[in-house]
């Protein structure tokens, strides 16, 4: 929804607590939701009275505060009440130059996925895989009598699409192997089979860029279950599309967010709630991520995504026994740092750590590398400072390296 919501949001918050990157970030995003609603788009840029400088993707200052929107006609979705009352400038010179920016991002090539919703928002695609069988979803059914399902013993991981590619998915597949050990699943998939039955998904959902999910469910965990015929787990694929990019990212801070000494720390079961209720926590009180300290009062992680901050040229991030998943990307940084000339280390953390630091910035499948602007309050002094960037650019190298050596397998697309 990029209407009048969201205006809305952005009216409120004109020239209190929304940071100008949050807006660059939505402007960056319109391209892939206009693709998602098949619209056209018309950018319309608000600019500020305060002509402050924001820094953006590919090295750009634009040089107004904030920029916005598309519409899927050129008609305004705003009432007359809600008119901006902020001067539109289309001679401006800042003006030209984030139309420009704009139109670079719209101009992504690429076919227009029949299997999206209309708004993205975390909606599935219409086909899934349940079981090693292709069907749309109203066509799936689970029991209710499958226990795991309800409570919540199961597996999943997040695996993003790349040109039709599952990018790193034998780092996920691994991740999920070792995972349903710890928590006795059965598991007896194979990993070449998931990876046809994923490609065929990609297909049947028109899926070049996007992201993908498998989940096991463990049928027969526990009590409350029922006698029906069933595989021990079950093993379902989806596909959706990309969350919206952000450029920099607010994070708050939750206290006993992750339980380090928990033995299921760090294993990405479906019992999610935790992630999923201080996640909705954070972002109903305006902020984008939110970093979950351990009993231990450290840093461990944020609900979907690891952390990593920059003092002196070198990269800092918590250890696993804070409590943090061993995100696959993650494990990339502290691969890819050295050999792009820069040191990452596992170091514990405190938030004070990150007040101090030059940079900071989290990692996730679904958003790779993105800078952090600020953190609980306190603002970052470079919310996509160099090493950032540079970490960034060898891990697109990287994702575009895989991209390229799968490919080239027939049968993989
Ligand atoms: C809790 C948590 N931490 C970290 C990550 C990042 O892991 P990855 O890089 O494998 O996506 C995720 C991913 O969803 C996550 O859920």
């Amino acid at each position: 929804m990029l209407c009048d919501d969201k205006f809305a949001a952005v009216r409120t918050a004109f020239g209190s607590r929304l940071h100008s990157a949050d807006l660059v970030a939505e402007l960056s995003d319109a391209p892939n939701r206009a693709r998602k609603g098949g619209t056209a788009i018309q950018p319309l840029i608000l600019v500020s009275h305060r002509k402050q400088r924001v820094g953006c993707t590919q090295g750009r200052n634009v040089p107004v505060h904030f920029l916005f929107r598309r519409f899927s006609a050129a008609r305004p979705r705003w009432s007359e009440d809600s008119r901006p009352k902020i001067p539109l400038l289309p001679g401006q010179t800042g003006l030209h130059s984030a139309l420009q920016w704009h139109w670079d991002l719209a101009d992504v090539p690429g076919e227009i996925s029949t299997g999206q919703d209309g708004e993205g928002g975390g909606m599935i695609h219409r086909f899934v895989f349940h079981n090693g069988r292709l069907a749309p979803f109203e066509d799936v059914r689970l029991s209710p009598g499958q226990a795991g399902l309800l409570n919540g013993s199961g597996l999943f991981t997040t695996m993003r699409i790349v040109e039709g590619i599952p990018f790193a998915f034998e780092r996920h597949w691994k991740r999920l192997s070792r995972d349903a050990q710890i928590i006795r699943c059965p598991f007896p998939f194979d990993a070449e089979k998931v990876r046809d039955d994923l490609a065929e998904l990609l297909r049947a959902n028109n899926v070049r860029e996007g992201s993908a999910r498998v989940y096991v469910v463990h049928n027969k965990a526990g009590f409350w279950r029922s006698d029906e015929e069933m595989p021990e787990a079950d093993l379902l694929i989806y596909s959706a599309d990309l969350p919206p990019v952000h450029q920099a990212v607010r994070l708050a801070i939750r206290e006993h967010g992750r339980h380090a000494e928990s033995p299921l720390a760090g294993v990405k079961v479906t019992s999610w709630l935790n992630n999923v209720w201080n996640l909705a926590e954070a972002q109903n009180a305006g902020w984008d991520e939110v970093i979950l300290l351990n009993e231990r009062g450290e840093i461990s992680e944020c609900t979907a995504a690891n952390i990593f901050c920059v003092q002196e040229g070198r990269v800092l991030t918590p250890p696993l026994s804070s409590g943090c998943l061993e995100g696959v990307t993650r494990s990339l940084v502290l691969e890819l740092g050295p050999a792009a000339g820069i040191e990452v280390e596992e170091q514990t953390l405190f938030p004070e750590d990150l007040y101090c630091s030059d940079e900071v910035f989290i990692s996730s499948t679904n958003r790779n590398v993105i800078g952090v602007a600020e953190v609980g309050g306190h603002a970052t002094k470079a919310p996509l400072g160099p090493v950032t960037k540079r970490i960034e650019d060898a891990f697109v190298a990287y994702v575009r390296d895989y991209v390229d050596a799968h490919a080239a397998v027939p049968g993989e697309r």
